[in-house]
């Protein structure tokens, strides 16, 4: 089965897609992850994309592309693929298609968590991450047990640089307008679900859980 986790930035994609993929054993795929652990390993890739991501805007379709579907069909899952910040546009979405049906599979289900606006900057200043496994905290909703240090790894966490208030309404600029036009795209095929991301993290985990589980009931039917 293949998911996309589809909504704006900080709407809870990475935190969910952590928990998904830990219930259903699905293969995570963050576009952002994979594009900063490029920058931080220092690849001619990283240091092509790294003006666009501190800015706020989105990365050329075809770096991305390139780089996202390579790794999708390379992806060596039974459970399936469940991507999170991919596609971003229609020719992302219309590349994924193909390169799915190609590979003699689909798309099986859009996930798309709902938040408005006025959320999103609270969340995304507030998030800390751990510098070597990307496990996501929020200094409120969410936070370590020591103030600034992982639970796991006992590393600083770290903020990202992209999580400033002046970049978020970029990204939330670029959202709206290049990247909403998707839910038109996936309502049009019915794979759309939608989830109301504005409550606490357990309930949308519950939520998501429940549909997923749903689909993979209908398709063992
Ligand atoms: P990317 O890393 O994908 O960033 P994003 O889409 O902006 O998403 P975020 O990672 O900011 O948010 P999220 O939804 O995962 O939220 P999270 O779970 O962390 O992309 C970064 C950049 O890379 C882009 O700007 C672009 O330049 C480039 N890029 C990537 N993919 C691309 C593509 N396909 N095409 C072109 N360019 C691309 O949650 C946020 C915070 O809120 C956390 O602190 C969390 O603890 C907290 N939180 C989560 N859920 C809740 C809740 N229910 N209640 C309270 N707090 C919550």
């Amino acid at each position: 089965m293949n998911v996309v986790l589809f909504g704006p930035p900080g709407a809870g994609k990475g935190t969910q897609a952590e928990r998904l993929a830990a219930k259903f054993a699905f293969l995570h795929l963050s576009s952002g992850d994979v594009l900063r652990a490029e920058r931080k390993s220092g690849t001619e890739l990283g240091a092509r994309v790294a003006g666009y991501m501190d800015s706020g805007a989105l990365v050329p379709d075809e770096i991305i592309v390139e780089v996202i579907l390579a790794r999708v069909l390379k992806a060596d899952s039974k459970a399936g693929v469940l991507l999170d910040g991919f596609p971003r546009t229609l020719p992302q979405a219309r590349q994924l298609d193909e390169a799915l049906v190609g590979a003699g599979s689909r798309l099986d289900l859009v996930l798309s968590i709902v938040v408005p606006d006025e959320l999103i900057v609270e969340r995304i200043t507030g998030r800390r991450m751990c510098p070597s496994t990307g496990k996501i905290y929020h200094v409120k909703y969410l936070p370590p047990k020591q103030a600034g240090i992982c639970d796991e790894t006992g590393e600083e966490l770290i903020q990202r640089k992209d999580d400033t208030e002046e970049v978020v309404k970029q990204r939330l600029a670029a959202y709206h307008e290049q990247t909403e036009p998707l839910e038109v795209y996936y309502r049009q095929q019915g794979l759309l679900v939608e989830v109301d991301g504005t409550r606490d993290i357990g309930a949308v985990a519950q939520d998501m859980g429940a549909i997923v589980e749903r689909h993979l009931g209908r398709e063992n039917s």
